[in-house]
């Protein structure tokens, strides 16, 4: 039988490249987007349908969900993706980025998981990932938004998989370190010090070191890693991805938090 798997935030980055992937290696895919109108890449590969999906908008999700079965006859996977970084002060950060910043990160995530676990539960299998990010394990300067985000993630996805395994469903995590797609442009909300002067030095230090953080081009090393967890059928629920992940993640389990913080504060 042909696996079927919705992925969301595939219109680039991480989503674009697993939907490929996931569509080379023979599966059906719901390639869910928010302006599926725009898509120009995907549009018109075998098995994959492109459908509207904000998942800031519950009746999009119940939408896509049901046109995915409908279309497929089933889903197997469900790839929780789209997301935002935002970066700043959280002093200065406006009502509105903060709202937004878990709105699409968290709710976003838990709207996906409750709309596809009926029929998941019904079938006794699926499979769903969650993509954080190194960053739902240890925590930068000047991006608690973002960080509360990942770590809300991991934590709801480490629970999760408790009350669905014994339905035959299983959570995975995939935690990417810094990979060159667009979360850096246009997927970042930057709000700085605001006017707070109190901060401003040391935020301007930070941000003058954060642009030389190195990313990765291999960007594709994170589709291979969603796919791995969708497919592998095992237990395993972590899987970080691209050097800097594996050797923080890797550190953060040697060194204590006073020891962690020091060497973040030494690069940052
Ligand atoms: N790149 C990295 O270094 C990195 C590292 C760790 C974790 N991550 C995580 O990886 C995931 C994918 O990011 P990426 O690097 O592939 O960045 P990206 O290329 O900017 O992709 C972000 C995707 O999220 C979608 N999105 C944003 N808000 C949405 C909403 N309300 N509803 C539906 N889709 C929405 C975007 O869709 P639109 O085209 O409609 O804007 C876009 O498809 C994110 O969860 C991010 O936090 C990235």
């Amino acid at each position: 039988m042909t696996k079927t798997v919705l992925i969301t935030g595939a219109s680039s980055g991480f989503g674009k490249d697993a939907a490929r992937l996931f569509q080379k290696n023979g599966w059906n895919v719901i390639a869910s987007m928010r302006s599926p109108e725009k898509e120009t890449e995907l549009r018109g590969l075998d098995r994959l349908a492109l459908v509207r999906l904000d998942v800031t908008d519950s009746a999009s999700i119940e939408k896509a969900v049901q046109e995915g079965i409908a279309r497929f006859g089933g889903i197997d996977a469900l790839v929780n993706n789209a997301g935002f970084g935002s970066l700043g002060v959280l002093e200065a950060a406006p009502g509105e980025v903060i709202r937004q910043q878990f709105d699409v990160n968290v709710f976003g995530v838990i709207e996906l998981i409750k709309a596809i676990l009926p029929h998941m539960r019904s079938n006794k299998s699926g499979v769903i990932v969650n993509v954080t990010s190194m960053g739902g394990r240890i925590a930068f300067p000047f991006s608690t938004l973002y960080h509360a985000t990942k770590y809300a993630v991991e934590g709801l996805s480490e629970s999760l998989q408790y009350e669905l395994e014994p339905l035959g469903i299983k959570v995975k995590i995939v935690e990417p370190g810094g990979y060159k797609t667009d979360f850096a442009g246009r997927s970042l909300a930057t709000f700085g010090a605001g006017d707070l002067l109190d901060y401003q030095l040391a935020y301007d230090q930070f941000a003058g070191k954060v642009d030389t953080w190195p990313m990765s081009e291999h960007v594709w090393e994170v589709a291979e890693a969603i796919f791995e967890a969708a497919s592998d059928g095992s237990e395993r629920l972590r899987y970080p991805v691209g050097a800097d992940a594996v050797q923080l993640l890797e550190a953060r389990k040697e060194m204590d938090d006073l020891a962690i913080k020091n060497l973040i504060a030494a690069h940052l």
